[in-house]
């Protein structure tokens, strides 16, 4: 499976933060923002990605991550030139899909918690279908929605509803079969003038092939889009840091854990970033 981290458009919603710089690249804390959505995608075993961002930000990107080879990955790197919509990136990204399954993430998206890597292992055995998730929110109006009927079979999703048919945000992290290129060159804009994931995701929702876990309780699926919700984002990793030594989305050790970097490797990344408590912590796995 190839995996996507789009990581383009404006984040006007950031300014004056991000009018000069990516908001994908600013910091979560300790990390750039980038580095939570890379991690999750590395969790799913996905080592080939690519990264879609505006002209002005994909070189910085490329400098900050590089061919991926010292984590046992390989990144390959795409612009889009306008935001017309999530679902371009799989038009972007058709010649790096080739004939295989694609997974979407968005760059500004972190997922944290127990379980996270079953999940995931369940919802890349993809066939000739799709798989997103659905996390309760108190606010679902900024989001992708998803309904259920009683049985817990999904009745309809919308993209932005006014009057949300249930509390059920659909983040973005997004499993398809390689249909979904054929499907994305379908899509029409929507009113807005975007090629809609919601869209996209309809197309196999009418076929009965959406299929839609659920995120429970004690997970955690965070925004950045705003300052307050990139604050409370920070807050969060530096908790669950401080408190269990335990470091969130360190690019190193997950790639060391799944095997595709040694210790020889993974004590040279540490030794590279020593002068950090994030480097002390590569070299305290070893
Ligand atoms: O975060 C989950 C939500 O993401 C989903 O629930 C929605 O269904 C989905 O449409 C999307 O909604 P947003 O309002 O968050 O989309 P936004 O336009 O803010 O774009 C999400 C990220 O993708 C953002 O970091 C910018 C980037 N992006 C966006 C567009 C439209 C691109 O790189 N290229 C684009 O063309």
């Amino acid at each position: 499976m190839k995996g996507i981290i789009l990581a383009g458009g404006s984040a006007t919603r950031l300014y004056p933060l991000s009018k000069s710089i990516s908001k994908q690249i600013m910091p979560v804390y300790d990390k750039p923002m980038i580095y939570y959505p890379l991690s999750a995608l590395i969790l799913a075993g996905i080592r080939e990605i690519l990264i879609i961002s505006t002209p002005r930000d994909l070189p910085m990107f490329k400098e900050l991550l590089g061919t991926g080879e010292n984590w046992g990955m390989r990144f390959d790197y795409i612009i889009q030139e306008k935001p017309n919509g999530l679902a371009q990136a799989f038009v972007l990204g058709e010649k790096f899909i080739g004939d295989q399954p694609a997974c979407l993430i968005l760059g500004d998206n972190i997922f944290y918690g127990q379980g996270f890597s079953s999940i995931l292992a369940k919802a890349k055995d993809i066939t000739d279908n799709a798989c997103i998730f659905g996390y309760s929110v108190k606010d679902p109006r900024a989001y992708g929605v998803v309904e259920f009927d009683a049985l817990g079979k999904v009745i309809s999703i919308e993209e932005k509803p006014e009057k949300p048919k249930s509390s059920y945000a659909i983040p973005g992290l997004y499993f398809y079969d390689n249909s979904v290129v054929a499907r994305a060159k379908a899509l029409k804009p929507s009113a807005r003038g975007e090629y809609e994931i919601t869209d996209l995701n309809r197309t196999y929702l009418d076929e009965g092939k959406l299929k839609v876990e659920i995120f429970g309780r004690g997970f955690a699926w965070l925004d950045t889009g705003n300052s307050d919700s990139l604050l409370e984002a920070s807050n969060f990793v530096a908790t669950i840091q401080k408190r269990q030594g335990f470091y969130v989305s360190c690019i190193e050790e997950v790639a060391w854990r799944q095997g595709w970097i040694d210790n020889n490797q993974l004590e040279k990344l540490g030794k590279d970033l020593n002068k950090t408590d994030y480097g002390k912590y590569i070299l305290s796995l070893i």
